[in-house]
């Protein structure tokens, strides 16, 4: 019984845990689009691509969420619209988590 508690009890904290923050493997894995610009590694592969390696989380967030809605429409803005439009919620959350979790170096 005791046992039984303790699997109900760190399956509801991992259920909680993923409604709140992303996964950084589940990112890692939606990702492959933007490693063509920003990097398997999450440093950008040219000039115009900025790092996100290293990131905190919650501008990620953001900002992705900023060009997803249009409200980031400046710079460059206009090639980011489109990788973002079709991401969910919890796709955000996953792919911030990933890029936060990657070294700066
Ligand atoms: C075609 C190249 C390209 C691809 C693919 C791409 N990005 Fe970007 N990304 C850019 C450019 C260019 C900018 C800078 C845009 C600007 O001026 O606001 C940017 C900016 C960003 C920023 C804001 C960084 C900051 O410091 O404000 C985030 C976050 C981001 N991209 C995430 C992603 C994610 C997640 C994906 C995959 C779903 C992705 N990008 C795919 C080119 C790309």
């Amino acid at each position: 019984m005791t046992q039984f508690g303790t699997v109900v009890a760190a399956v509801l904290l991992t259920l909680s845990f993923s409604a709140s923050a992303g996964d950084p493997a589940a990112g890692k894995a939606k990702a492959g689009t933007c490693f063509t610009c920003h990097g398997a590694d999450g440093i950008g592969i040219a000039d115009m691509y900025p790092n996100l390696a290293g990131q905190k989380e919650a501008y990620l967030v953001s900002s992705i969420k900023a060009y997803k809605d249009g409200s980031r429409s400046g710079g460059m803005a206009a090639l980011m619209t489109p990788m973002v439009s079709a991401l969910s919620d919890a796709d955000i959350a996953d792919l911030a988590a990933f890029y936060a979790s990657l070294d700066p170096k």
